[in-house]
């Protein structure tokens, strides 16, 4: 099938068939090998991308800064601080600016309905670099390191353990359904994910063939995993959630015990960072022989750029 994502944006997993998945997938595969071989490109030479952050961020603002400058574009980083967005100015009008003067945006904030917006009036491609209710450029990672670990990704087993009703787990979801992973949250009830999301991604995988779980049953829900799976407790802007958040995730907390309950000794401990340890995971797991929080770090930056260089 002759694929071209030119000139689209990425707000969420959902706008994005399987097969475009897989040929993001494929092309994050690509520019990973040409980067470690020293094959050197410049496919954004002459290009511009504007990076909004409302929120913090390392790994994403790092990743979209140095694919697009290795490959000769010039990024340039707005902070919620210092540009007029939703202050002084409306959504509307600053997504209409910047879609004058730049080729791209990436957004990071609060609300899903800013990056919508800003993908409505600018005209150029959104990247959606997280927002509260979706994180889609994390999980091209994530696949990506499944991928890379067991070689395929169709019929393998992840569990997201934890606050089951956050961005990462939602869009996680979305992606394991839409790509043949059987997925399952792993949380207390008062944190699972939206019924009409789960019943959406069981949509997906009924093409896939994926199975869409959520469950509080720890045996259950971990036997057979590949790749275990967990986030914060307490996503940004949900500070004030922090004890409430102890008492009730405490038991899923991801332990060397937990992790001996996949039965299987090949699974994978993620996490897409940054991590509190001590309270999502214990120290030895997440700096253990399992771990591979830092390929999957590294895996943000390559997919980042096999976005960019498929859509722009
Ligand atoms: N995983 C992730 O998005 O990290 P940052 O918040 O550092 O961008
Ligand atoms: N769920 C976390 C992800 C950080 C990358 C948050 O939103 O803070």
């Amino acid at each position: 099938m002759d694929i071209s994502l030119k000139g689209r944006s990425f707000l969420t997993l959902m706008d994005y068939s399987p097969e475009e998945i897989r040929y993001l997938l494929n092309l994050s595969h690509q520019v990973k090998k040409e980067r470690k071989e020293g094959t050197f490109h410049q496919r954004f030479l002459g290009k511009t991308i504007a990076l909004i952050f409302e929120k913090r961020s390392t790994r994403t603002r790092c990743a979209f800064e140095t694919a697009f400058g290795e490959e000769g574009g010039c990024p340039v980083f707005l902070s919620i601080d210092d540009i007029q967005l939703g202050k002084k100015e409306s959504v509307e009008d600053t997504a209409r600016v910047l879609g004058r003067m730049f080729d791209a945006i990436q957004f990071r904030g609060f609300s899903q309905k800013t990056v919508e917006v800003l993908a409505e009036y600018s005209g150029v491609p959104v990247y959606n670099g997280l927002t509260d209710v979706y994180h889609p450029t994390q999980i091209l990672a994530d696949l990506l390191t499944v991928e890379e670990e067991f070689g395929s990704l169709k019929g393998r087993k992840i569990c997201f353990v934890g606050d089951g009703r956050n961005n990462v787990a939602n869009s996680l979801m979305i992606g394991c359904a839409k790509m043949g992973v059987h997925f399952t949250v792993l949380a207390p009830a008062a944190l699972y994910p939206e019924q009409g999301l789960v019943d959406q991604s069981r949509v997906f995988a009924e093409r896939s063939g994926a199975d869409i779980s959520v469950s509080s049953d720890i045996d259950k829900a971990m036997d057979g995993v590949d790749a275990v799976y967990t986030d914060v407790w307490v996503s940004m802007g949900e500070e004030d959630k922090l004890k409430e958040r102890m008492d009730l995730l405490t038991p899923f907390r991801v332990t060397q015990e937990l992790m001996e309950r996949t039965h299987k000794e090949e699974s994978i401990f993620l996490h897409c960072l940054p991590a509190v340890k001590g309270n999502e995971v214990t120290f030895d797991v997440i700096e253990g022989p399992s771990s591979r929080v830092f390929d999957e770090a590294e895996n943000r930056k390559h997919t980042i750029k096999a976005l960019m260089v498929a859509t722009l």
